[in-house]
């Protein structure tokens, strides 16, 4: 039985969709019970919170891997949690890192180094996968894109390397499934380096119709999250990570991907082309 949180987000839907493919029991962790009725009796519900360690407890109950995200927790806590599985045995653990954990200098770096660092020392078989930005975080542009044709850019020109969650999900499903792993860090990132505006010009090509990048500083992206109902210390460490893309601290390509699947990353090209739809 593999356990997987973050069960109903963009990579954790993928690697429950991948595990069930390939002949996996699988336990999904979530606080939503609607968000994966469409799974059925296909996979085991446990409903729980990683802020209730208890309901984490029960999740974890008979498992021999967790695949494991951030959910916003603090280092403490997440250190509480890989105790908790510890006493399940040895269960292996793959955590969703960032590439950002190299960069000490950022917040969000930093509060993925510190899971990292805690995964690491609790004595437990461990993946770390450390991803680059994900090509669905331009989902957030869809509101003005709709409302004004417009993508507020607070990333400048500074290049990434998008990868679709599906191609992470891949990546995992190696990690949590291939019993004799001799690797404990995966890099993985798209195959082509891009800017916020080459994302946007592809995204119109889908969509048939002009789209505009309005530069904008990070600081005012910030003022923009804030009014938007995200908490004080994401929106700064979000901006934070604004100036380091402008700054190309984030222009890493690796080729984890073809290495572990065989296959090429998706482009940003193809995966713009099937979600276009969502943006129209
Ligand atoms: N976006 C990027 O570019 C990027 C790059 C590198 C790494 N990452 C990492 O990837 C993670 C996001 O992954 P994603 O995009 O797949 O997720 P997502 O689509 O943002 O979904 C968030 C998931 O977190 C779960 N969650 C949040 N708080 C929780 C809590 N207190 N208890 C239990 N579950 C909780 C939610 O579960 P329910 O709502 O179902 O309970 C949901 O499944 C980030 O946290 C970050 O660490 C992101």
């Amino acid at each position: 039985m593999i356990l997987v949180t973050g069960a109903t987000g963009n990579v954790g839907s993928q690697i429950v969709n991948q595990l069930l493919t390939k002949g996996h029991r699988v336990r999904v962790f979530t606080r939503d019970a609607a968000k994966v009725a469409h799974l059925g009796n296909r996979v085991e519900l446990t409903l729980g919170d990683f802020t209730q360690p208890d309901t984490f407890a029960q999740a974890v109950t008979g498992v021999e891997a967790v695949f494991m995200m951030n959910g916003a927790l603090d280092g403490a806590l997440f250190r509480q949690l890989m105790a908790i599985v510890k006493q399940q045995g040895s269960p292996r653990v793959v955590f969703l890192s960032s590439l950002f954990a190299a960069d000490r200098g950022l917040r969000i770096g930093q509060l993925h180094k510190d899971k990292e660092d805690a995964l690491r020392e609790s004595g437990l078989p461990y993946a770390i996968m450390r991803a680059g930005g994900f090509m669905t975080n331009t989902y957030q542009w869809i509101g003005t894109i709709k409302a004004e044709g417009v993508v507020y850019n607070a990333m400048g020109s500074g290049p990434t390397a998008p990868i679709d969650p599906e191609d992470i999900a891949a990546v995992a499903v190696h990690a949590l499934t291939e019993l004799t792993l001799p690797e404990t860090l995966f890099e993985v990132t798209g195959g082509t380096l891009l800017t916020a505006p080459e994302k946007v010009n592809i995204l119109a090509k889908y969509l048939g119709k002009p789209i505009r990048t309005i530069d904008v500083a990070p600081e005012i992206a910030v003022q923009g999250l804030l009014s938007n109902g995200i908490p004080p210390h994401v929106a700064t460490a979000l901006g934070q990570s604004f100036t380091a893309i402008r700054e190309g601290r984030a222009n890493q390509l690796t080729d984890t991907v073809q290495r572990v699947t065989g296959r090429p990353p998706r482009s940003f090209d193809a995966w713009a082309q099937t979600h276009a739809s969502r943006f129209a």
